[in-house]
């Protein structure tokens, strides 16, 4: 028996606080189950100054009840309508369509004054894209966020292809008969399931982690040659092919560059070759607005061991798996295709939190609602935003990498300009200076001194070289070394304090045991604090 949650009364359009106010529409896409705001996010959002109004039963797909937003403080608002009707600011996970309820496209919902924020896909939709125009709003769209780091906290196709790897390990590990981890029981031997990951992006990492915590043997291909460390330090096996032209294909920005006829070749080559020996084949495959390359054939598909997977994550943009058959789970020679284009989907409360921390990044980079403006001057926003007031601004300008820095060229003015020479004795005042005090030292300090100096002279430099010319990697090293050193100052402090608390020594010693004290509890602290980020 399912008890129904309790639902918060949902207030009127005219009801809302005024103020500049984020709105959270239901999704309406079929099957979609993501919400733009979770209670956790919504919380975020007020505290950047936004009024939050979310619409009823918005979270329920991601199991969030209308009381667990109206208990962070959002006011529920009973359709889509008056949301949008009240809302400066619409977030959405799927791009506006026809809604069911109303009759009429989310499209013309969209005021002079509204500014939404969702998943749109301009080059596929530019249809969508002159209906939105039409309405005068402004529009950004979260899959062109750039990848670039700073916009990284933003990147929604990042944190859903991350969600979607794992999930596509999950689907696999759920249709395959067997586990995936080997086994030696009284029952019997288990071998370990062996995964081949095509395509090391988000999601071809992220199932490569997944699969290896599962205990698969994990191997994967890519042809951006720098991702090969990345999956050796996840304790998969990088394949390499051994092709004639040395090509790596790493494009600009991060991504993948399209390679040549005879690349993909050798590579669906390699591919027919692991297919006959390896269970769970996961593709993951693109460069973005391309169609995704054609990797695993029909006849590669038909030499896999029956009861053997792969998973199409490319599904959406045509597949890399000549079986593929979109949004649909199916079975060729006893071999399961999952063609699903909704992975994310299926971990709703996830993919909404970490979707709903994008926008929060986005909103508190338009200024949040103190000083909220779609300021075009900024390269993340600019190539975010694809309609601005009522103008289509997609695609945005390309970003011109920097030039390099001219060669200095010498001028005339320079080559012509004399060096400016010191007099000579200029040159020598400050070694001469040093010299005449290290003979006065030498002829009229007591020995005791003198070898005192040089230990302090010899520590002084050591100390300098070892602080300022080790690299910061080597720190937590050489955090051992300074303990031990303070720890000695700390003895050497301790000997100097005896009788009279006055006497110079005493005070010098005090403060040496201080200092060493201080030295050695914090190097502890900060290897303690680093101790933990490897505690899971
Ligand atoms: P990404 O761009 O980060 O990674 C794609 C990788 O494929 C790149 O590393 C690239 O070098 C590699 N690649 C390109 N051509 C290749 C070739 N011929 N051979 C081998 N590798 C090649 O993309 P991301 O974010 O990891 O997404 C991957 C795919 O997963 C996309 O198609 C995306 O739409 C899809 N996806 C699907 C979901 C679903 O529900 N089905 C959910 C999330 C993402």
């Amino acid at each position: 028996m399912t008890i129904a949650a309790p639902q918060a009364a949902p207030v009127s359009a005219e009801a809302v606080t005024p103020g500049l106010t984020v709105g959270i529409p239901k999704e309406i896409f079929a099957g979609e189950r993501r919400v733009a705001a979770t209670p956790d996010t919504a919380k975020k959002l007020q505290k950047l100054g936004f009024t939050v109004l979310v619409e009823t039963q918005a979270g329920a797909g991601a199991s969030f009840t209308d009381s667990a937003y109206e208990a962070v403080g959002c006011q529920i608002m009973p359709d889509a309508a008056s949301l949008w009707e009240a809302a400066n600011m619409v977030l959405k996970v799927r791009s506006p369509q026809h809604h069911p309820d109303l009759g009429r496209h989310e499209a013309t919902l969209i005021k002079p004054t509204t500014t939404l924020a969702s998943f749109i896909w301009p080059a596929q939709n530019p249809d969508l894209l002159a209906q939105m125009a039409e309405q005068g709003g402004t529009v950004l769209a979260m899959d062109s966020v750039p990848r670039i780091s700073r916009a990284q906290k933003l990147d929604a196709l990042s944190s859903m292809a991350n969600i979607g790897g794992y999930r596509a390990v999950i689907e696999a590990a759920h249709h395959f008969g067997r586990c995936f981890t080997g086994q030696i029981t009284a029952a019997g031997k288990m071998p370990p399931a062996k995964v081949m990951v095509i395509g090391v992006g988000v999601a071809g990492l992220a199932a490569i982690g997944a699969a290896k915590s599962l205990g698969a043997i994990v191997k994967a291909f890519d042809t951006r040659l720098v991702v090969k460390e990345q999956v050796q330090s996840l304790g998969a096996e990088f394949l390499e092919l051994h092709f004639d032209e040395t090509e790596d294909g790493s494009g600009a920005g991060g991504y993948a560059k399209v390679m040549s006829p005879a690349f993909i070749a050798a590579e669906m080559a390699l591919f027919a070759q692991q297919a006959k020996d390896v269970d769970i084949i996961i593709t993951t495959a693109l460069i973005p607005g391309k169609k995704a390359p054609l990797l695993i054939t029909q006849e590669m598909v038909e030499s896999m061991k029956p009861g053997s997977v792969v998973v199409d994550l490319a599904a959406e943009q045509g597949g890399n798996c000549e079986v593929t058959q979109p949004g649909e789970v199916i079975s060729h020679n006893g071999v399961t295709i999952i063609g699903l284009t909704d992975l994310p989907s299926r971990m709703a409360s996830q993919a909404s939190q970490l979707y709903g921390n994008n926008l929060v990044h986005l909103l508190s980079d338009l200024g949040g609602a103190a000083s909220f403006s779609v300021n075009m001057d900024d390269q993340v926003i600019r190539a975010t935003t694809v309609i601005h007031n009522g103008q289509v601004t997609w695609p945005p300008p390309q970003v011109e990498a920097p030039a390099p820095a001219p060669s200095p060229q010498p001028t005339a003015a320079v080559t012509a300009a004399a060096p400016v020479v010191k007099p000579w004795y200029g040159q020598l005042l400050w070694p001469g200076i040093l010299g005449l005090a290290c003979v006065a030292i030498g002829l009229w300090a007591p020995a005791s001194f003198i070898s005192h100096l040089t230990v302090f002279v010899l520590a002084s430099f050591l100390g300098w070289k070892v602080i300022w010319d080790v690299s910061p990697s080597l720190h937590t090293p050489l955090m051992s070394v300074t303990n031990a050193i303070s720890g000695i100052i700390i003895i050497g402090g301790m000997l100097q304090i005896s009788g009279d608390i006055t006497s110079p020594m005493t005070i010098l010693g005090a403060i040496a045991l201080f200092l060493g004290t201080v030295n050695i509890a914090g190097g502890f602290m900060v290897s303690q604090r680093m101790l933990n980020m490897f505690h899971k």
